[in-house]
């Protein structure tokens, strides 16, 4: 990567927008580096982070209400190009002067927008540059800007939008009541290009290969010559942390499997075998597989499961922690695959605690009494399609970059109730002959389109063992058996999902084998349920 690359960053401030995710990732995709930060971080904590750009995210609240976000005044004063974005572009209003009225009519949805002519300069906006006079824009908005603050000129405005961007080029700040981050925003994308090419001055030089490099840096600078543990599941994302620190610190880091005995079928021997053989990394397999079932006997709430999970990984790693340390190999550091999404369902705890939980992940469960790691957690702002991206440039092989996700609490969390050994035998297995078979359709989709991600191709796909039992008929004989649920969606980054539209008979081959090779269970039903409403685990 380029130094100049390295230093290029565009700051989101995040108001605890539905979508605000996205922002850093459009600016991604145009090749410069985004990072999330949370709104109510000060003006000095956001100038240590050396932003080329800051952008204000939208959020729901109405910034006259009592518990409403601010934003430190110092921000807009830092002479770093601001852009702000629904509530940011309020926030910006009323904190430089300006008003916001509650309006009768709200906007919601596809908007015609009329981009207005500057009359002194005798053209509009830069913002608007290479767009047209009209616009379809996408609008969320009851409040609106009822008067831009001195030195603004208003650049755009709707039928019930007087306001609908506004902007004070000398001091490079610019806001639009619409979110030009959403696609439905037709000239959405152009515009956060001009912002950043044309206001902003920053050139398109990020990319996966630098990435790597200054990931790989910025790791070395903060381990020094100390040790690192990572918290290894096999999966893409620890994975793709593993490959990160393997080649920043080498001989430094010891990966640490911890097998819950919760895996699926056959998947503890292969990631010893990719780690042990593939990687020429320290790597210790802990068996863990005892102590988890004792601490999961009779337990059937989803979130005291995943708790108990958590708490005992961290315990794990501590214990493999403290062993190193007897054996003069002290560790100061934990590294994990925390991803973005795991973050904002698990409650933000990096986005200023705005979200609510849906889940709590594994890798975000607090540290029990006693325990306590300094973490590492390179992947933290990035969705599950760029860590895919991340690992092909980091050199790994295919077969580990495009496996599919598998969380953390493993198959107890698709064990709806208690876990038990008996219920365990049954999932692994059903679940083995779901993956075989839907391995094969995705094969076949590949093989037809060229594109892994294709549409109708399966993201994930698992077996969900219900608490209940039915009655069915085998050989003439009645049987009181379990069902086995088949979960299987189309995703890009687990934030939404669509049940799959497998073809009948790839489901019959499916449901067919199931019952006839998994001794227990009498019937296989398909959960047609999208995220939302639903979430793609059943716990
Ligand atoms: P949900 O069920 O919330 O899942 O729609 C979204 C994605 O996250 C995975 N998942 C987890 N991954 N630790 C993880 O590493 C966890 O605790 C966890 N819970 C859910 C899930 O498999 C899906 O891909």
């Amino acid at each position: 990567m380029q130094p100049s690359a390295a230093k290029q960053k565009v700051i989101v401030l995040d108001f605890g927008a539905q979508y605000g995710q996205l922002i850093a990732r459009r600016v991604r995709d145009l090749h410069v580096y985004s990072e999330i930060m949370p709104c109510d971080a000060s003006a000095a904590e956001i100038a240590a982070e050396q932003p080329s750009a800051i952008i204000l995210s939208g959020g729901p609240a109405s910034v006259y209400a009592d518990d409403a976000p601010k934003i430190d005044p110092a921000v807009l004063e830092l002479g770093v190009p601001v852009l702000g974005f629904c509530y940011g572009h309020q926030i910006m209003a009323v904190t430089l002067g300006g008003e916001v009225a509650h309006s009768e009519v709200g906007e919601y949805g596809p908007a015609k927008l009329y981009v207005d002519e500057d009359a002194e300069a005798g053209h509009a906006s830069a913002l608007f540059a290479g767009t047209p006079a009209e616009q379809t824009v996408w609008m969320s908005h009851r409040d609106a800007v009822s008067r831009a603050p001195e030195g603004f000129v208003v650049t755009s405005h709707t039928d019930v939008c007087p306001v609908a961007s506004m902007e004070c080029p000398e001091k490079r700040l610019y806001s639009t009541q619409f979110h030009p981050e959403v696609r439905h925003s037709v000239y959405g994308n152009q515009m956060l290009s001009n912002f950043l090419f044309n206001v902003c001055g920053l050139e398109k030089n990020w990319t996966m290969e630098g990435l790597v490099e200054s990931k790989v840096a910025e790791i070395r600078e903060k381990v020094g010559d100390h040790r690192v543990i990572l918290a290894l599941s096999g999966g893409v994302d620890s994975s793709v942390v593993a490959a990160l620190c393997s080649r920043a610190i080498g001989k430094q880091l010891t990966c640490v499997f911890v097998n819950h005995g919760l895996l699926r079928k056959n998947e503890p021997e292969q990631v010893e075998e990719v780690f042990t053989r593939q990687f020429d990394v320290d790597f210790i397999h802990v068996h863990a597989e005892e102590r988890y079932a004792k601490l999961l006997d009779g337990v059937t709430e989803p979130e005291a499961k995943r708790r108990i999970i958590g708490t005992q990984f961290w315990e794990e790693f501590f214990a493999v922690a403290k062993q190193l340390e007897e054996d003069g190999r002290p560790v100061q550091y934990l590294a994990q695959g925390t991803i973005y999404p795991d973050i904002i369902e698990s409650g933000a705890r990096k986005t200023g605690g705005k979200a609510s939980t849906i889940k709590s992940h594994h890798n975000l469960i607090p540290f029990p009494d006693g325990v306590s790691f300094d973490l590492i957690e390179p992947l933290d702002h990035f969705f599950k399609d760029e860590v895919r991206e991340l690992g092909l440039a980091l050199g790994l092989p295919e077969h580990i970059v495009y496996r599919q996700p598998f969380p953390g609490p493993g198959l107890a969390i698709r064990i709806i109730g208690a876990v038990s050994p008996e219920k365990l035998e049954i999932l692994k297995n059903a679940d083995a002959i779901v993956r075989e078979e839907l391995d094969a359709y995705n094969a076949r989709l590949f093989e037809e389109t060229g594109e892994r991600n294709s549409e109708h191709s399966c993201w994930q796909y698992f077996a969900v063992l219900p608490d209940i039992k039915s009655v069915g008929v085998m050989g003439d004989e009645r049987t009181y058996a379990r069902p086995i649920i088949l979960r299987a969606v189309e995703s890009s980054d687990a934030m939404t999902a669509d049940w799959a539209k497998i073809p009948y008979d790839v489901l019959t081959r499916v449901s067919s084998r199931i019952v006839a090779e998994v001794p227990g269970v009498n019937r296989v039903a398909y959960d047609i349920t999208s995220k939302p409403p639903a979430t793609i685990e059943w716990e």
